[in-house]
């Protein structure tokens, strides 16, 4: 089959098309012919080996596994033993390491039926974006009702505010000026434009600031919390030694102190959570929003790939980049 590798860490054009054996599904596992495969922000972390210290994980010098890629949607080709709540020739949407692949085994409690009114290409931009946003909010909003969202434009941050409209709060989304209108369409009742403000100063105050983009010191962001408001970290701005994870270690070592009012957000990605998404997709609460779609052998200039975010200025790549295949895609 044909998957796309990487030999060594480094910038995403040394991605590699290759032919590499098939898997065999072992037990409780399921094998799925991938027909798209999204970019998440961790893909481009382990396509250059950064931050260094994550190298304990990925492997030292050379990646512990050439494989890249983890959310997907596709069709179940064949399944392991034990597995009982797939067959072959369902549609499928999840997680499975090395999806940027013709096929991948994934854990069968990693899958879900993919979303009946999605493409594949938009049920690949669902499992790991929007189960963070799901994981953040849903046992949050209530009680928080006031709600600031950085990073509103991008995979994670699109489905927090579709989500936390749907929660029932009022939302305030922050952003590039060029996804003003964007984060409106999703339901935001205010945007703040990053570029030009620093909505560390504004006056209002917020029950729940859910922090994607992670780029203001946590002290600002405090501040911005009413009486009781709690302050989650989603995401930081990666860096080559160990940013970002030494900013949730900080907010981590400062939250046992916080009685409940810091945390640091660890999706757990579940069939539990892939249903209950499905069930809101499928009823027309929740959207993905893709803005730009790459076939297969183009994976090296998917934008959310590269070492750092793209230039702010003339670019329109807000939301989440998509890395397609199937037969028309040229993998
Ligand atoms: N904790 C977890 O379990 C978990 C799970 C998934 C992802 N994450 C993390 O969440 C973060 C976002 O992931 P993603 O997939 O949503 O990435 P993404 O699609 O690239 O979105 C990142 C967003 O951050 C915004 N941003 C960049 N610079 C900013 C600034 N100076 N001020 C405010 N916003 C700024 C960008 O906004 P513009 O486009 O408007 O510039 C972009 O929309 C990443 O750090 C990722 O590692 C964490």
């Amino acid at each position: 089959m044909k998957a796309i590798l990487r030999r060594r860490f480094g910038p995403p054009e040394e991605l590699q098309l290759a032919e590499i054996p098939r898997p065999e599904p072992a037990a409780g596992e399921v094998l799925v012919r991938v027909r798209a495969s999204s970019v998440n922000a961790f893909d481009r972390g382990f396509v250059r080996g950064t931050p260094l210290l994550g190298r304990l994980m990925m492997g030292l010098l050379l990646p512990s596994t050439p494989r890249i890629g983890a959310a997907l949607a596709g069709v179940v080709e064949v399944v392991g033993a034990g597995v009982t709540r797939f067959k072959s020739g369902d549609e499928v949407y999840g997680t499975g390491l090395g999806a940027y692949a013709e096929f991948v085994c994934s854990r069968e409690r990693k899958l879900a039926p993919k979303p009946r009114n999605l493409s594949f290409e938009q049920a690949a931009a669902v499992p790991i974006a929007a189960i963070t946003a799901f994981n953040g909010l849903h046992e949050r909003i209530p009680p928080a009702r006031t709600v600031l969202i950085t990073g509103a434009a991008g995979g994670v941050g699109s489905f927090a505010v579709q989500l936390a409209k749907l929660l029932g709060a009022e939302v305030t989304g922050v952003c590039h000026s060029q996804a003003l209108d964007f984060v409106r369409s999703l339901g935001a009742d205010h945007v703040i434009d990053y570029a030009a403000s620093d909505y560390t100063h504004g006056a209002a105050r917020y029950d729940l600031l859910f922090d994607v983009s992670g780029e203001k010191p946590l002290s600002a962001c405090r501040r911005l919390l009413n009486q009781g408001g709690v302050y989650l970290l989603v995401g930081s701005p990666p860096g080559y030694w160990v940013a970002p994870i030494d900013k949730a270690l900080v907010t981590l070592a400062r939250s046992w102190f916080s009685r409940g009012t810091l945390g640091v957000m660890l999706a757990r990605s579940s069939s539990d959570e892939l249903v209950a998404l499905k069930d809101l997709i499928e009823a027309g609460k929740i959207t993905p929003a893709i803005d730009s779609a790459y076939p297969g052998r183009g994976a090296g200039r998917a934008p959310s790939l590269r070492s750092g975010p793209p230039p702010r200025q003339g670019r329109d790549q807000h939301r989440r980049q998509l890395m397609a295949r199937d037969s028309a895609l040229g993998l």
